[in-house]
């Protein structure tokens, strides 16, 4: 039906765009969406100027993105206004924040469509509400008490090339003290394992050679479920599908990283030798005020440990800077554990205050210049220690997935590591998708640099 009303309303086919900010849960939720409106009949679009259906799927983990948001969907003003059927529409994270979506229905009142994480299921329905009249449809709050059914069979329209992301679960019940996500994600749920295994089945049956099992805290996998699995056992049960593909994840918390995990990682050839475990502090009185779970010396514990399974292993991780009442000292410790860790590259961000998080009541006067001051010192040491770890690869020799093109001086390709570095080759475009040798040649603080060798 929605394709006829869509038909009617444009007088052509819909042209539908989704653009996606925040991680990679985002991304796999639009590639859903996009995968529904393309069975309601709708092409996509080659750009925004010319959509006819034009959705942003926005993420509300830190302000600057609310303050950037608003601005651009002003511009979306313009468009409306020359193409007056189109169809304009906010879902994702920021529009389960109740002032958020307050504030777009009173300002913005071309948004015809609001939609939370939740509902994203019943897109085709919502469509169906607005082109049969109702002026504006809003499904937002994942409130107390609301379902969050996980809902299965979707169709997906993936944007990685070979890449293919796979969500093993929605959510998080962790509540970090400075962090949105487990207000407007709702609580956590794990697919059943037969569903990731026959989705990751056919992800390789149709080429798919680098698979990404996606949760907010992969290491909880299993909890709620009848079935007794845990996240170790999801990569067997994964890895045990033939074929030739990579297996990562993302992301673990270490308060729930586990030596069967690494046990599991090292025995299973398929798993990248990769782990992305975010610390956040160095301090121990930072990571209880922020409500981790963890202290730095457990923290240094694990890397040890996972490094004794894994010894060519690719250890990344996040850190914020600035927490409330963090004091110099509090930031030295953070700055010696990353020295002392040596990641191979490090997401650094300033504290960003979430209302309605208890981070958010914390005062604090550290003036902003200080706080830049810490972040640029831990800048210029991840940066450095990066570089030297990748000089260290100069020589070797690397079995690489060449993924996507490059624009990197006459370097035309990019391709991955198994642990997941970025490498870039000379080569032709009809390599994309294959594997290949490749050996280091230089590099530089965010990428190797590589010739192909067969
Ligand atoms: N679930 C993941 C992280 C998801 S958010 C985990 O716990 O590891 C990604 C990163 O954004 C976090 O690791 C954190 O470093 C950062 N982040 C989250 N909330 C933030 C905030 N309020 N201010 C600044 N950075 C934040
Ligand atoms: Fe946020 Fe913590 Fe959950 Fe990660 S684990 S999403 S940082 S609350
Ligand atoms: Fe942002 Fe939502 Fe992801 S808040 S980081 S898009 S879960």
């Amino acid at each position: 039906e929605n394709r006829q009303l869509l038909q009617h309303r444009m007088g052509h086919p819909a042209r539908a765009w989704v653009k996606t900010f925040g991680c990679q849960g985002n991304v796999a939720d639009s590639e859903k969406i996009m995968g529904l409106l393309l069975d309601m009949g709708c092409e996509p679009a080659v750009s925004e100027q010319e959509a006819d259906i034009i959705l942003y799927n926005t993420c509300a983990v830190r302000e600057n993105a609310e303050v950037r948001l608003m601005s651009m969907v002003g511009e979306l003003r313009r468009l409306k206004q020359k193409n007056p059927t189109m169809i304009v529409g906010l879902c994702g994270c920021m529009m389960q924040q109740e002032e958020v979506v307050q504030q777009i229905r009173r300002s913005y009142p071309f948004v015809e469509l609001i939609f939370g994480t939740h509902v994203l299921h019943t897109l085709p329905q919502m469509i169906n509400r607005l082109l049969k009249g109702e002026r504006r449809v809003v499904d937002c709050y994942e409130g107390e008490g609301r379902e969050n059914p996980i809902a299965e069979g979707l169709p997906i329209q993936r944007s990685g090339g070979v890449q293919a992301s796979l969500q093993i679960m929605y959510g998080c019940d962790n509540f970090c003290t400075y962090c949105i996500v487990p207000y407007v994600r709702g609580r956590e749920r794990s697919r059943r394992s037969e569903d990731v295994v026959r989705e990751a089945e056919a992800l390789v049956a149709a080429g798919y050679k680098d698979i990404t099992l996606l949760g907010q805290n992969v290491n909880s996998y299993g909890r709620g479920l009848d079935e007794d699995v845990d996240f170790a056992e999801l990569l067997r049960k994964v890895n045990a599908i033939p074929g030739d593909f990579r297996i990562r994840f993302m992301t673990s918390h270490p308060k729930d990283a586990t030596e069967r995990l690494f046990a599991a990682m090292a025995e299973c050839e398929k798993c990248a030798p990769h782990i992305h475990l975010p610390v956040q502090s160095g301090s121990d009185r930072i990571l209880r005020a922020m409500n981790r779970g963890y202290t730095a010396e457990k923290y240094l514990a694990q890397v040890d440990l996972a490094r004794k399974y894994i010894p060519d292993l690719v250890l990344t991780t996040d850190v914020i800077v600035g927490f409330p009442g963090e004091t110099e000292e509090d930031f030295l410790d953070t700055l010696a554990l990353t020295e002392k860790v040596r990641f191979d590259s490090m997401f650094t961000f300033i504290y960003s205050r979430r209302p309605g998080t208890p981070a958010a009541k914390i005062e604090d006067d550290t003036p902003r210049s200080v706080i830049q001051n810490r972040f640029d010192r831990l800048v210029e040491s991840a940066g450095r220690v990066s570089a030297e770890l990748h000089r260290a690869q100069e020589g070797k020799t690397f079995r690489v997935l060449i993924d996507g093109t490059a624009k990197n001086g006459d370097y035309t390709l990019s391709a991955r590591t198994a642990g997941g570095r970025l490498v870039h080759l000379h080569g032709d475009e009809s390599l994309i998708g294959s594997w290949a040798n490749a050996r280091i040649v230089s590099s530089n603080t965010f990428a190797l640099f590589g010739e192909i060798t067969e």
